[in-house]
């Protein structure tokens, strides 16, 4: 996994706008909310689906990147004052703190048509109809009907109770499109799947990222800012509702791990090559930042 995180920050750091380009300011602020930082778990997960396909590392690197990018600007946008108002990010001082508002607004929109623009003039699929389907899966990810529409109803519950299948839709969008998208990709850099491998493959991956929310919610409250280098807690004080306000800590522990069952049941019969994939749904449920 070492080796793949150099490989990523090196892409990253060679994809993104040089910091000296005009207009300067925007780009070294996208490079400072996308560099140095990040557990970078859907790169990991993009280059792990890529391992079942026999991808090309080249291409896996292209798909990965434009999908942290397009995570990089989410988590911009989610810590203005209009949103969730966080003042540290990645142990850093968050985006529109270091630069400013504007600046924020634009860093987002800037690495999400980056993101795009990689997708389509960088050859990463076996074809052109694939690469498009690609394409569409991150928008489709990012848009109202994934990310954007999770964030959307995340806003509006504030104060809020939500049931149980409400906030399982809303970890879903805000959380679970984009990691979903980052497997699909990932495997879409390589030899097509067969129709049930294909289905497997997206069960482990709404499987983790669903987990991956709830496992940040139970962080929010259990963690320290130190440890996960953004403000812990904050969810109490803004009254969102989360997996641990509405199912409890104890609850919300045991639904990630039932997640992880499943994620690793949906993974049987692909043997050696899921390796990864099976280290990173235990990575995304056990880690404790
Ligand atoms: C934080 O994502 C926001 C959520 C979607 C829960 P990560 O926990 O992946 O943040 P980084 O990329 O490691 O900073
Ligand atoms: C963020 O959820 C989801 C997205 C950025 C799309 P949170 O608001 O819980 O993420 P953190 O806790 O600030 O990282
Ligand atoms: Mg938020
Ligand atoms: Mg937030
Ligand atoms: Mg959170």
């Amino acid at each position: 996994m070492g080796a793949i995180l150099g490989r990523v920050e090196a892409a990253l750091t060679r994809l993104l706008p040089p910091a000296e380009a005009v207009p300067a300011r925007l780009h070294e602020a996208m490079r400072y909310a996308t560099l140095e930082g990040g557990k970078r778990v859907r790169p990991l997960l993009c280059f792990a689906a890529g391992e079942l396909t026999g991808a090309a590392p080249e291409r896996l690197e292209i798909a990965a990147a434009a999908v942290e990018m397009m995570h990089a600007y989410s988590l911009v946008h989610d810590d203005m004052p209009c949103m969730d108002n966080d003042l540290l990010r990645r142990g850093k001082p968050t985006v529109h703190v270091e630069y400013d508002q504007a600046t924020a607004l634009l860093v987002g929109d800037a690495l999400q048509a980056l993101a795009f623009q990689l997708l389509a003039e960088q050859q990463v699929a076996r074809d052109a109809p694939t690469q498009l389907e690609m394409v569409k899966a991150l928008a489709v990810a990012a848009g109202s009907r994934g990310m954007a529409g999770g964030q959307a109803i995340d806003l509006q519950s504030i104060g809020k109770t939500l049931s149980l299948p409400e906030l399982e839709l809303m970890h879903i969008l805000k959380t679970g499109a984009l990691i979903r998208a980052a497997v699909a990709l990932g495997a879409q850099c390589g030899r097509p799947l067969g129709g049930e491998q294909a289905e497997r493959l997206d069960r482990y991956a709404k499987c983790v990222g669903l987990a991956f929310q709830v496992v940040d919610d139970v962080l929010d409250c259990e963690a320290s800012s130190a440890t996960l280098g953004k403000t812990a807690g904050k969810d109490a004080r803004r009254g969102k509702p989360t997996y641990v306000s509405v199912m409890g800590l104890a609850n919300a522990r045991e639904l990630a791990e039932e997640l992880r069952g499943e994620a690793h049941a949906a993974l049987e019969g692909f043997g050696e090559p899921a390796l990864r994939l099976r280290q990173l749904a235990d990575f995304i449920v056990l880690r404790k930042f």
